[in-house]
């Protein structure tokens, strides 16, 4: 299964996000609260560059900076318009002293 080494957890304390790349896939990880979760750097709505907005790390939402829609971090679900899609998420995890993200 292909994957994305994103960099050591020390590098990414809670409430903390970092952009990875892989070819044309952007993914976002976002520190919950020592929690890591990855989301697609783009929104379901009209692929904004959804990990360019703020968030809010006590609530675990994110803003979509291109039209305003608010998306779980956890789940990638929408929460509100324009969009009704969710985003994608990918499985993280850290092994060998390094945070990856598992790609599909
Ligand atoms: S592109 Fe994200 S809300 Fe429109």
């Amino acid at each position: 299964m292909p994957e994305l080494d994103v960099c050591p957890p020390e590098e990414l304390p809670p409430g903390r996000t970092k952009i990875v790349r892989s070819g044309l896939l952007a993914v976002c990880v976002y520190n919950l609260d020592g929690e890591l979760y990855a989301l697609e750097d783009r929104c379901s709505h009209d692929d904004g560059p959804l990990c360019e907005g703020d968030w809010d790390p006590d609530e675990g939402v994110v803003i979509c900076p291109r039209h305003g829609a608010n998306f779980d971090i956890r789940t990638g679900e929408a929460l509100t318009l324009p969009a009704f899609e969710p985003v994608a998420t990918y499985p993280v995890r850290v092994e060998a002293g390094m945070i990856k993200v598992e790609l599909p």
